[in-house]
């Protein structure tokens, strides 16, 4: 054989060799890469509605399903990071009740509560997101006294009720109480705004209660003085209890309707949210990998 052509063979099989090497030392890192990702804690990412959930837990690897009295709950791996996906039901109670079970059962890192909502910002349009800096109870109010026949107007019910007072002796606690979202919550989901084509991405505060509200004028009492730029009906019910418990929080909301611009309904925004709510618990997991 002729002293080319060996030379050609040698440096053939050291390229295969190098190459085999190479690519048992890059499936060692990946796999590594992925306990580390497995060691984590689970973060919750929470829905009302099936279309505001069932998207998201159909792109779990490894599901299960858990029912917990009537919740529901998905238990699986997103891009290899533990995750649950909890179907509440709507509303302040049923969320309350599926964030306790939540933590509880599963000890998560974090809770991401999102989901649909209307405006109360008229800059705000459908597909708008709203990354909740604040969320805050719009259900809870100490009315004025009126005598018998005297009516009833929502609009001078000025006085917050706080449920959650630092002191629980005064039995007519009276203040508008915002839970403020985790900062690093918030900052992951900054970081990911960009990915978000359908709409702007902006901070504001949540606004919850088991109403929905259709008067402009009340809509236009709680902007201006809780400052909401959308209302629901979960996301302060669940920061509420998260903050109890100390377990990270953020509510993200996506304009479904807004009445004060016209924006009609649009049940696409549910899938939007949730396709943008998962980069976000992505970028918060890759993030606390590093910690
Ligand atoms: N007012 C109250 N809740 C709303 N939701 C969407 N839009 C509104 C609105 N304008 C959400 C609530 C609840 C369901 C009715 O949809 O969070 O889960």
């Amino acid at each position: 054989m002729q002293f080319k052509s060996v030379l050609a063979i040698a440096t053939f099989s050291v390229c295969i060799m190098l190459s085999a090497c190479n690519n048992e030392g890059s499936s060692a890192v990946t796999q590594n890469n992925q306990d580390q990702k497995l060691k984590l804690q689970p973060i919750v990412i929470q829905g009302a509605l099936p279309v505001e959930s069932e998207r998201m837990a159909s792109k779990l690897d490894q599901v299960s399903i858990e029912t917990i009295g009537g919740w529901k709950f998905w238990k699986g791996t997103y891009h290899g990071y533990p995750m649950i996906i909890s179907k509440t039901r709507m509303g302040m109670s049923n969320s309350a009740a599926a964030t306790a079970i939540a933590i509880e059962r599963y000890k998560p890192i974090a809770i991401i509560n999102q989901g649909t909502s209307g405006g109360h910002d008229p800059k705000l349009n459908v597909y708008d997101i709203i990354l909740g800096k604040y969320a805050t109870n719009i259900g809870a109010f100490k009315t004025p006294s009126k005598a018998v026949g005297a009516g009833s107007n929502s609009l001078e019910w000025v006085e917050a009720f706080d449920v959650l007072p630092e002191d629980e002796t005064d039995p007519e606690p009276i203040a508008i109480r915002k839970f403020e979202a985790d900062s690093k919550l918030l900052a992951a989901a900054h970081r990911t705004q960009h990915l978000y084509q359908k709409g702007k991405v902006v901070e504001g505060t949540i606004g919850s209660a088991d109403v929905w509200n259709n008067e402009l004028d009340r809509i236009h009492f709680f902007y201006q003085n809780y400052g909401t730029s959308v209302e629901e009906m979960e996301a302060a019910s669940v920061a509420q209890i998260a903050s109890q418990f100390s377990v990270p929080f953020i509510g993200i909301r996506v304009v479904s309707n807004n009445i004060t611009n016209g924006g009609t309904y649009d049940a696409g925004t549910g899938e939007a949210c949730q396709d943008f709510v998962l980069e976000v618990a992505e970028q918060y997991m890759s993030e606390q990998l590093k910690d």
